[in-house]
């Protein structure tokens, strides 16, 4: 896709010496990807897994709704946690970014959020999306529970009309709920795991709510899958399971995105999840660490730089400024360089600047380069990042799409408030 670049080149142990991989040992690891591919689809054809399927159904009876919902309410309430809301979160506070605050994310059990979110709500504009594919997550009924329960008080009558619940198709005490009060209801596919579920009605319903132009965004996430036709080996997806993979048999076992574009920070987060929940599993894992450019460079650097030899990082780059503020007549006499420059020139400088020193100390490092920042190009790197995540499991030697290790924490709050 034209928007977006990948560039691996510094990934190699030609540019950056001892800790970089060879580039035969990527060509067969790509080489044993096809395999892993076609089983992909061959699961997917099985309908075993669904997230590769998604940005091929229909979604007309959400964009139906939505828009009605949208002439009632212009404020929506998002109820949900991990997969259940990151996804929608990196989009909407990327394209809306600082601007628009009709958009709220219950999400945590902090009581100092609830406390300053619940002040924000506009509850005659506003409309509740409770998700949670299990109907079992304590944050999300808990936080539901209380939102509710507020909407009963300043209500009075019904307001079932104001909410929608996003969750599995027949099970689960939430989908039990919602039917009980006849409430709105929509799909979480049964075969697609919570962090795959972002182009499900997960995503799908409130990016329709927001305004949000899903036709660009399922087209994107096609065009990753389209790429793949005939089995591109040099696919990104390919590309960042393969190298991420080689990176940590070599001992990079943290996997830092540092995102030169602050508005990709909740992207970030979704990645974050998506690499941890997949992969860390069976004594394997790399751990996936989010930084921010330029504030980082303040903080994470010198660790980075001069720690131990245990990361390759990700660098996410604008191509071109979407918008800039140039300097001139500098205030500073030291500072006189500046005259005519930019903060986007002064930004990607400061990347160079970091992505080149690193490089010298033999860091493994990429890139990825972004020229837009829209629903098309978010429909394209989820699905681009869900195949790398997936192909990952089989060199891995994991299942990408359970998560068992978080059972037992649970078990254990579960037992502690039922006292
Ligand atoms: O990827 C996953 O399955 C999890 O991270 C879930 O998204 C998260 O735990 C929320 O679960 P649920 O949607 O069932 O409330």
């Amino acid at each position: 896709m034209e928007k977006v670049r990948f560039d691996f080149e510094r990934v190699f142990n030609d540019v950056v010496g001892q800790y970089g991989i060879g580039r035969d040992e990527l060509e067969s690891t790509l080489d044993k990807l096809v395999d892993c591919y076609r089983d992909l689809v061959r699961r997917h054809e099985e309908n075993e897994l669904g997230f590769m399927k998604l940005p091929y159904e229909n979604f007309s009876h959400l964009e139906r709704i939505a828009s009605i919902m949208r002439e009632r309410y212009s404020q929506l309430i998002l109820v949900g946690i991990g997969g259940s809301s990151l996804g929608v979160e990196a989009v909407l506070n990327a394209i809306f970014y600082r601007q628009n605050s009709n958009f709220v994310v219950f999400d945590n059990v902090d009581p100092i959020k609830f406390d300053r979110l619940i002040r924000h709500i506009d509850f005659v504009n506003a409309c509740i999306v409770v998700v949670s594919k299990s109907g079992t997550t304590l944050e999300t009924i808990a936080n539901f529970n209380l939102i509710y329960r507020i909407f009963e008080n300043v209500f009075k009558e019904d307001f079932s009309d104001r909410i929608v619940v996003i969750t599995d198709p027949v099970k689960g005490p939430l989908r039990k709920f919602a039917l009980s009060k006849g409430l709105k209801c929509f799909d979480v596919p049964p075969n697609v795991g919570g962090r795959f579920s972002v182009l499900s009605a997960v995503g799908i319903f409130p990016f329709y709510f927001m305004g949000l132009d899903v036709d660009s965004m399922l087209k994107g996430a096609k065009s990753a899958i389209t790429e793949l036709e005939g089995v591109n080996k040099k696919h990104p997806s390919f590309m960042l399971a393969a190298i991420y993979y080689l990176l940590y048999k070599k001992g990079m076992n943290i996997n830092v995105y540092m995102t030169y574009i602050e508005s990709m920070e909740k992207f970030v987060d979704w990645f974050r999840q998506l690499w941890a929940e997949s992969l860390g599993k069976d004594g394997k894992g790399q751990t996936p660490v989010k930084a921010i450019g330029t504030v980082d460079q303040h903080s994470q650097i010198q660790l980075y730089n001069d720690g131990p030899r245990d990361k390759v990082v990700t660098f996410i780059v604008p191509e071109r400024s979407l918008v800039d503020f140039t300097i001139r007549d500098p205030l500073l006499e030291d500072f006189k360089y500046l005259n005519g420059k930019s903060l986007g020139n002064i930004l990607v400088a400061s990347y160079e600047g970091t992505r080149d020193a690193m490089t010298e100390r033999g860091i493994p490092n990429a890139t990825l380069y972004l020229s837009n920042i829209d629903e098309e190009v978010f429909g394209y790197l989820f699905m681009v990042y869900e195949i790398a995540v997936a192909l990952s499991g089989y060199l891995y030697g994991v299942n990408p799409f359970d998560q068992p290790g978080v059972e037992r924490g649970k078990e254990i709050t579960r037992s502690r408030l039922s006292i």
